[in-house]
């Protein structure tokens, strides 16, 4: 089948190659967030079980006067994600005097309309939208209001979806752009008992199942993959010793599976790694982050299940 594929696409489809080919076969997490991966998401966060979302949504109200006091006059706020979640209207609601507002998001389409609704509402901010990857360096734009300070915002814990080496990275790209009296407010989802862990990502409707299994289903619609779905089911569980959720597909069957005239064999319960989600404790995260930050304040539920963080820059 001859494909047609952008530029993004053929990168992607390099990184899924490499991914398939190595001994504990692999893709990449940025692969869930098509239109229907989103929707799946967006489910998710509803769930019973899925405690992370209305348990840091529980923070940032009940703390939110704390929370905004971190914010001196003159800062640029940065948020990564398209900053169209409650908790950014909660912030946005309570900071009267931000010099500008930035969301980053790699989803074009997304950002803009996101966007667009945040002008009209808050109308004597300056919104400036930028369409990047997050994770890669970027330039800030230029400011009309005067900068002192630079915040950045990353919320959901989805810190927790890197690798420790990407996430070291990544702490330190934040706090070379936020640079001195910068800091960085984040989401952690903290370490706790397994079986309310593991609950989280084996939800009773098999939404996650489907979060997961629609990778395949995107690798079929494009890039003509053949992966028979029903051959595959979603595994998730607790890694006590790495402190992660480890997200598999595995393989019911012996199989052989083609993409791009490429052919995957799979042994009967061989797996695709397809995330990971980290919990952490304060000393671990403090570790992580030790290099760039130190933690400045502590936001948490009563049940200690999430944490919200101020880390100002070293
Ligand atoms: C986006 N991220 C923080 C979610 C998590 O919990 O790691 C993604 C997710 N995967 C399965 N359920 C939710």
């Amino acid at each position: 089948m001859e494909l047609e594929l952008d530029k993004i696409q053929l990168e992607l489809l390099d990184e899924i190659i490499n991914g398939l080919s190595q001994k504990q076969k692999m893709l990449p997490s940025k692969l869930f967030y098509d239109e229907k991966g989103s929707k799946l998401f967006d489910l998710i966060c509803e769930l019973d079980e899925y405690y992370p979302t209305r348990t840091e949504s529980m923070i940032m109200k009940n703390n939110i006067d704390d929370i905004v006091s971190v914010f001196k006059e003159n800062t640029i706020f940065i948020e990564f994600g398209s900053g169209s979640s409650m908790k950014t209207r909660l912030l946005l609601d309570n900071l009267n005097n931000l010099s500008a507002y930035i969301p980053i998001d790699i989803s074009e389409d997304h950002l803009f309309k996101t966007t667009e609704r945040l002008i009209e509402e808050y109308p004597g901010l300056e919104i400036i939208p930028i369409s990047a990857d997050y994770t890669k360096p970027y330039i800030l734009p230029e400011i009309h209001k005067k900068v002192k300070h630079k915040i950045t915002y990353f919320p959901g814990s989805t810190i927790g979806n890197f690798k420790n080496d990407e996430a070291k990275a990544f702490l330190k790209l934040i706090a070379e752009t936020c640079g001195r009296e910068g800091g960085l407010l984040i989401g952690i989802d903290l370490h706790k008992d397994k079986d309310i862990i593991e609950a989280a990502y084996n939800d009773k409707e098999n939404v996650t199942a489907e979060f997961n299994l629609n990778l395949l289903e995107r690798l079929n619609r494009e890039y003509g993959a053949d992966f028979e779905i029903s051959k595959f089911s979603h595994l998730a569980f607790y890694n006590e010793d790495e402190k992660r959720i480890e997200m598999h597909l595995i393989s019911e069957v012996e199989q052989t599976v083609t993409i791009n005239e490429r052919k995957f064999y799979f042994k009967k319960s061989e797996t695709i790694l397809t995330e990971y989600s980290h919990k952490y404790t304060f000393s671990g995260f403090a570790e992580l982050a030790e290099d760039y930050f130190e933690i400045s304040k502590i936001w948490i539920d009563k049940n200690k299940y999430f944490s919200v963080l101020y880390l100002s820059v070293k």
